[in-house]
Order: structure tokens, then sequence, then C-alpha cells
């Protein structure tokens, strides 16, 4: 009999699920833990059932998994982040290789393909190039500023020393902390709506060494040039803007940034080429791993001289430069306008003149094609690109842009995906359009964490 919820028992994990619950089996039930991993005995309480599945709580870890250390960071007891930290690292990328053939297999029915080692870091702390911070109140109505408490869209922990974050990153945060209370600005209220300060997001170059904090705010404010400056004298930000988000919803969009101090971007540099990445603009966020994984995207792509390439969801053009660089002529498709005026600023920053750019949606954009290389019906081999580089977001391509993108006849098709779920359905399509999965090379972008990132080599069957 599967258990029904608020029953306890006791449960063997012996895996780990994508998307980092502890998994065990009661006969062929099976049931997903938070917070175990495999190896541990614990005591559970179930707290849902589904038809196939159920989800439990544990109560009482009874015997732990010898692969369990010691949490480094300081805030790992109450912090929503981190959730592996428990596990050896070495085991992080174990069960990351994992779950990338589990998926592959089971949801693409994909094998045959030469499987590289995963690549992890050598010092998986302190990766991240983007901090989004939260500001909160404690009971005392003392103001917060730091990271959501586990479990809790409302609660924020003062997070002094983030292990995900680097020093200038962590000291960014505390120098707005104290800015904020000096001056007695108050934070925005999650229920009640009042007061000013919402969220920071701190922004750092790895090459370059700059720093850019955007301070998201329900109105513009009259200290705020006071506030920019005391805030850079304390961390040595190189640009600091405030953007208004005057809605009720709680996430770090909105007007802006209006710049108090320095540029509205940052400057990075990756796989060889120099980028600004506007305040707002997507970017690997682990910069030191972005360079294995763009090296690998390209060692996978394989762009020739002589011929054309397309890159699909570009970005700012940090993988289209290099690929340009590499290729006769490349177009480069991203839904963004502002990401696309950064990559047309970021191909005059580097003299890369053979690249097209186009803000556009891929799968309309490849309805009605711009350029003979995007479209399926062109009159003249010699624009059928030799490779479609491709990286979308989480939820994969819609089948009709994959559809569209295969049939554009490339020899190969690397993809470069943060999800191998959806890697995996667009896998087994690719397959039905004739693209045999040849490569695949898992990369640990996110150390303590159980996202995954794959960069994929599927060829065209002649
Ligand atoms: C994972 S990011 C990759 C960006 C870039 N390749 C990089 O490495 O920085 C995915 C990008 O796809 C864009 N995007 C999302 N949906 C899109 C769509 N339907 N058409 C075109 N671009 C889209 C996003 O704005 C984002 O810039």
């Amino acid at each position: 009999m599967p258990p029904h919820p608020g029953d306890q028992l006791e449960l063997e994990i012996t895996t780990l699920a994508y998307g980092g619950q502890g998994v065990a089996r009661v006969d062929e039930f099976v049931l997903f833990v938070r917070g175990a991993v495999p190896g541990d005995r614990v005591l559970a309480k179930v707290t849902r059932r589904k038809k196939s599945y159920g989800e439990a709580r544990m109560v009482e870890l009874l015997s732990p998994s010898s692969r369990r250390i010691a949490p480094v960071c300081g805030h790992a007891a109450d912090c929503g982040g981190c959730e592996w930290q428990t596990l050896s690292y070495e085991s992080q990328l174990e069960f990351k290789q994992q779950q990338v053939v589990e998926s592959l297999t089971r949801l693409g029915h994909l094998e045959g393909y030469e499987l590289e080692p995963i690549r992890g870091m050598d010092d998986p702390w302190r990766y991240r190039n983007k901090m989004e911070f939260s500001f909160g109140e404690a009971e005392d109505g003392a103001l917060l500023l730091g990271l959501h408490r586990r479990g809790s869209w409302q609660d924020i922990i003062e997070t002094t020393d983030c292990m995900l974050a680097s020093a200038r990153m962590n000291r960014a945060r505390a120098a707005v902390a104290a800015a904020s209370r000096e001056l007695g600005l108050r934070p925005f209220g999650r229920e009640h709506h009042h007061g000013l300060l919402r969220h920071l997001v701190v922004r750092e170059g790895l090459a370059s060494g700059d720093l850019l904090l955007n301070l998201f705010v329900s109105a513009r404010f009259p200290e705020e040039k006071e506030f920019a400056g005391r805030v850079a004298a304390d961390c040595g930000c190189s640009s600091f803007g405030v953007t208004v988000n005057a809605t009720p919803a709680d996430a770090a969009v909105g007007d802006g940034p209006h710049m108090l101090l320095g540029e509205p971007y940052l400057r990075e540099r990756l796989a060889g080429v120099d980028l600004q990445v506007p305040a707002t603009a997507f970017l690997q966020t682990n910069s030191r791993m972005c360079e294995v994984l763009y090296d690998t995207a390209l060692r996978f792509a394989g762009a020739e001289p002589s011929r054309p390439a397309i890159d699909l969801y570009c970005g700012i053009g940090s993988l289209s430069l290099p690929l340009a660089q590499r290729a006769r002529q490349v177009q480069a498709v991203e839904i963004q306008e502002e990401a696309i005026a950064a990559a047309l600023e970021n191909a005059a920053l580097n003299d890369v003149a053979n690249v097209d750019f186009y803000a556009h949606d891929v799968r309309p954009l490849l309805r009605f094609p711009p350029h003979p290389t995007l479209d399926a019906e062109r009159a003249n081999e010699a624009d059928r690109p030799a490779v479609v580089l491709v990286d979308p977001p989480r939820a994969g391509m819609a089948r009709k842009a994959l559809q569209r993108a295969a049939a554009l006849g490339a020899d190969r098709f690397a993809y470069v995906s943060c999800n191998p779920t959806t890697l995996a359905g667009n896998g087994a399509q690719l397959a039905e359009l004739g693209y045999r999965l040849e490569r695949v090379a898992p990369i640990d972008m996110f150390p303590q964490t159980h996202h995954i990132e794959t960069v994929a080599l599927f060829r065209r069957q002649s």
C-alpha cells in the first residue's frame, strides 16, 4: 500500500532526483525527501501523495550518509541557497553527471554518445558574478538585507558572508545595509506595501574588477545621491544606479537603472572577447567556469572559416563574437532589444564585422527569414550553415522553433543547456529530425546547488 500524507516512515535514501531531492522507495512507490542525500537513513513524514510518487519531510536523520560533510557556510542552517553543501563536492559532481545521463536515457531515449567526464571547479566557492539580495524587517523592526530564509518568500536573513559571493560583493551588501540604517530608510513591506527599499543586485566583472550596484526601490528618493556616495566610499563600487519598481510584484524588475555613479554596464572578458554587459542583461553567472563552457561550446560547434554559422538565443553576443572569429559569417538572434544593442556595441568593440544581430523571437524569425542562411528554402548551397549553436532558457526550445532550426540543414547542432530534462526532450525531437547525439559534456557552473549545465553535439545524418 502506498503511504498516506501524515504517515511517518523510516526510509533509505538511494539516489538524488533532478532538482536535488533525495529519493527513497517504499515497495515500488517513489518518495522525494527534501534535504536528504543518498546513503542517509531518515525518519520522514509524508506530506503529499500523487498517483505515482509522493513527497516527504525529514523529521530526523537516523544515520547519516558517508557522503555527508559539515556545512562550510555560517548561514547554512537558515539560508535557502546552497542546498547541496552538505554533500561532498566529489559526490555533487558524480550525481550531476548521473542526472544528465539519466535524463537523456529516460526522457530522451538517447544512447550511444561519447560522454566527457563532468568538469568541476578547483575551488567551488565564491564563484557568482551576480547576487540578488532582498530587504526585509526583523521582528523588532530592524532593517535586514540578505537572502530569503529557507522555505520562506517573505522572511529575509542578514547574510553577512554569503560563500557564493566574493568578499567585495559581501562588502557591497554591508555598505548598502549600513547606509540604509544611517539614513533611516525603510524596507518595502511584502505584506503592507509601504516603505522604500526592495532589492539590491550586485554584479562583478572578473577580468575588469568592475562592481555594479543596482538598488531597487519603490520610488526615487531625496537622499539617493548621498546614499550612492556613502556606499561607493565604503565598498569602492564603480557604478551605482537606482531602479524603480512601484508595483506589488516582489521581483528585481522596473524602470532603470538611473545611474548616480559610473556606467550602466559592467566590463568582462570571456573567450578572448571584450564585453560590455548592461546592468540587466543575461550573463553566465560563473565567470571562471564560463571559460570552460564557451571553450566546449566552440569546440563542439567546430565553425569553419569558409562557411556561415548561426547563434540562436545569443544574449549580448558573448558566443556569437568568438564564433564569428572562427566562421565566414554569423547570424545571431535574441529576443531582448537591450541585449542586441549591447551585442552590436560588443561587435564594434572587438572589430568583429561578420555578424548580423536580430532582436527577435527565434520561432517567428525563422518563419520569415531575413537572410538566406536562416532560410530553409535558400537557393544557394554556399549559404547553408556549418553549425547551429543554441543556448535557450530553462524551458528549452519550442518544438516548432526546433523544427525550423533543424530544417536549416546545418551539419552540426551545438546545444548549450541549463536543464538536462528539456535537453533530453529537444534531443529526442532532434533525433526524429535526423540529428544523432554524438557528444555530451556536463559542466558544473553552479557548485553547492542542484543546477546543471550541459553542452551537447548533434550531427546530421546524411
Ligand atoms: C541562457 S541565455 C543565453 C545567452 C548567451 N548565449 C550567453 O551565453 O550569455 C538565453 C537567452 O535567450 C533569450 N531568449 C529567451 N527566449 C527567447 C526567444 N523566444 N527568442 C529569442 N531569444 C530568446 C534570453 O533573453 C536570453 O538572453
